[in-house]
C-alpha cells in the first residue's frame, strides 16, 4: 500500500500548500482507489463494516450511493454480507466518470451486477433525475468536498425522496478543534495507527496535510443541526478522531 496516498494537486487559485482532490483526472482517481484509505484513515474497515451491518439491518431493498467514488463502498457491504445484494439494488450517483470508470470495473470485477451508475453534481442536485425511489442513503467521504449550502441542499433533497422513517447514512470527516487538544488527538491517532498494520501516516503529518485542503469542513454538530433543519431525526453511533457515522431519520 502506498504510504503517500493519492497524489495531490494544488490548488490554481491559491497558495501552493493549499491542495485539493482532483476527482476529473484520471491519474488521481486511481491513485486514490488503488492507495485504498488505511494510510489517512486508519479506522476506515471498521467504519465500512459498521456501515454495512447497519445497511443491512435496516431491510434497504433500493439502496442511493451520492458519491459512489469506485464502488468500494458496496464492495465492502458484499464481502461483510454475502449474498445483500441479491435482495437490494442500488443506484450510484457520482460527478466524475473517471471515478464511475473505476466503478463500472469494480461491478464487473466483483459482479455487482444490482448497481446502476449515473452522472450527477451534487452542485445542481434538483437536475438528478432518479429512476428507482431509494429506501435507504449513504453518502461516504463526499460531503467535505461540497459548500455548506450545498449539503444542506442535499439533505433537504434526500429527505423529499426517501419514506418516513427510513435512513439516511452519512460517513464523513469532520472539523476537530485543536490548541490545547493536539496532543489530546496525536495520542487518539497513534492508538488508532496502532490497531493496523498499514504505515499510517505520522499524526503531525496527517495534520499538516488535512490542514491544507482545500475543503469544506464542518462539525458532527453543525452537519446535525443543518440535518434536522431539513427534517430528519439524527443519532450518532460512531465517532472516533474526525470520522463519524451519522444516522439521519426521515
Ligand atoms: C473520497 S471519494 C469517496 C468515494 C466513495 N463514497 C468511498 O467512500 O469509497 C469522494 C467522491 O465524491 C465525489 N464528489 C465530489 N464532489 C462531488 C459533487 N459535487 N457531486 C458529485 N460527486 C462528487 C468524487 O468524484 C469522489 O468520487
Amino acid at each position: 500500500m502506498r504510504k503517500s496516498g493519492p497524489r495531490r494537486c494544488s490548488s490554481p487559485s491559491s497558495d501552493s500548500d493549499v491542495t485539493r482532490d482532483d476527482w476529473h483526472n484520471r491519474g488521481f482517481a486511481a491513485d486514490w482507489d488503488e492507495a485504498g484509505n488505511l494510510v489517512t484513515n486508519p479506522d476506515r474497515l471498521k467504519q465500512l463494516s459498521l456501515l454495512a451491518d447497519l445497511i443491512a439491518a435496516s431491510g434497504a431493498t433500493q439502496l442511493l450511493d451520492l458519491g459512489i467514488g469506485s464502488a468500494q463502498v458496496e464492495s465492502a457491504i458484499s464481502r461483510r454480507h454475502p449474498g445483500f445484494f441479491d435482495r437490494c439494488r442500488v443506484t450510484g450517483i457520482d460527478a466524475s466518470e473517471a471515478m464511475l470508470e473505476l466503478a463500472q470495473q469494480r461491478c464487473a470485477a466483483e459482479k455487482l451486477h444490482c448497481i446502476r451508475l449515473i452522472r450527477g453534481d451534487f452542485l445542481s442536485i434538483d437536475s438528478i433525475e432518479l429512476v428507482d425511489s431509494p429506501d435507504a442513503v449513504i453518502c461516504v467521504q463526499v460531503l467535505h468536498e461540497v459548500a455548506h449550502e450545498v449539503k444542506r441542499s442535499v439533505f433537504a433533497w434526500v429527505h423529499q425522496r426517501l419514506p418516513p422513517g427510513r435512513p439516511f447514512y452519512i460517513l464523513d470527516r469532520f472539523g476537530y478543534p485543536v490548541g490545547a487538544w493536539l496532543d489530546d488527538w496525536r495520542a487518539t491517532w497513534n492508538w488508532m495507527r496502532s490497531a493496523v498494520p498499514e504505515d499510517v501516516l505520522e499524526f503531525d503529518e496527517y495534520h499538516r496535510r488535512y490542514r491544507a485542503k482545500a475543503d469544506y469542513i464542518a462539525s458532527v454538530e453543525d452537519y446535525r443541526a443543518w440535518l434536522e433543519e431539513a427534517g430528519f431525526e439524527t443519532l450518532c453511533p460512531y465517532r472516533c478522531f474526525n470520522r463519524a457515522i451519522i444516522i439521519a431519520r426521515a
